[in-house]
């Protein structure tokens, strides 16, 4: 299964503290008139899916991880919604209805093989009605400066990182601190895949009450890999924005969104 670490206490604060940005307005207008129904792959706890639902759109979603879909349902179900959720690894992505869009927003290569990867864009295609539109961003590996400094072998020798000392600390809704710390443990340049280690504690009145710590591989594509891989899973008019804009994409961006179409 695809090697994420978005379960406890990291689908935690993924649904106490991950609740905007401007990914939520940018997929939201291919999803609004036409674009229905939609499927929300990698939905997490809801950032996306939930504002969409409470505008009244028809968005599914599907996840990996059953600690961020029972979240996201949780958070559902205080708003007297309730969303078709799967627990579904994108390359074995098999929902009961098609769809007008597909979008998947911070989850391309995240977990999985290329391979898996591979097979995941031909299940998006299969899963969508002919004409429909495929919405997914990347984050490029050049966009974080410390990370594209450590693909030279000499550089890869430090690897693993040490621990950050501090975390990024912050407090929950019910008084509770959760704290996270990330490394990068490997980066295999050959396979475009780096590895990455994740701890998360949990802190009440000054105790720490819980810690873990999980894995997360990403699959780290360039742009015309990407361009490859659509056209080689049947999509057709594919075209390339930067950073949840309309402009074309450029070097400058950090984020590439790939739009493709079904043909019909
Ligand atoms: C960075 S979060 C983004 C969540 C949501 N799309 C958002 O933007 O708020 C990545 C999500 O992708 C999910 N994920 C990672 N690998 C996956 C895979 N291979 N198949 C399905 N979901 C996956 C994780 O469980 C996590 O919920």
């Amino acid at each position: 299964m695809p090697q994420t670490w978005h379960y406890g206490l990291v689908a935690r604060w993924w649904a106490e503290f991950n609740e905007d940005g401007p990914e939520i307005a940018y997929f939201r207008q291919f999803v609004e008139g036409d674009g229905q129904p939609a499927l929300d792959v990698a939905c997490g706890t809801g950032r996306l899916l939930l504002p969409y639902l409470r505008a009244g759109l028809d968005v599914d979603g599907c996840d990996v991880s059953a600690d961020m879909i029972s979240l996201c349902r949780e958070k559902a179900a205080r708003e007297e919604l309730s969303p078709t959720l799967l627990v579904q690894a994108m390359h074995e992505l098999d929902p009961p209805s098609r769809y007008r869009t597909i979008f998947v927003c911070g989850a391309f290569g995240l977990g999985s093989t290329r391979e898996q990867d591979r097979v995941a864009l031909r299940r998006f295609y299969e899963c969508l009605e002919p004409g429909g539109t495929l919405v997914l961003d990347h984050e490029v590996p050049y966009a974080n400066a410390t990370r594209w400094r450590q693909w030279p072998k000499d550089a890869r020798r430090e690897l693993p990182e040490a621990w950050p000392p501090l975390g990024e600390r912050r407090r929950a809704s019910d008084g509770s601190e959760y704290e996270l710390r990330a490394r990068a443990v490997a980066l295999d340049p050959l396979d475009q895949r780096l590895t990455l280690e994740m701890h998360a504690e949990l802190w009440r009145e000054g105790r720490l009450v819980a810690e873990e710590e999980y894995e997360l591989t990403m699959c780290l594509y360039l742009r015309n890999e990407l361009l490859l891989l659509l056209e080689q899973a049947g999509f057709a008019d594919v075209t390339v924005r930067g950073d949840h804009t309309d402009e074309e994409a450029t070097g400058d961006h950090d984020f590439l969104v790939f739009v493709a179409t079904k043909p019909g």
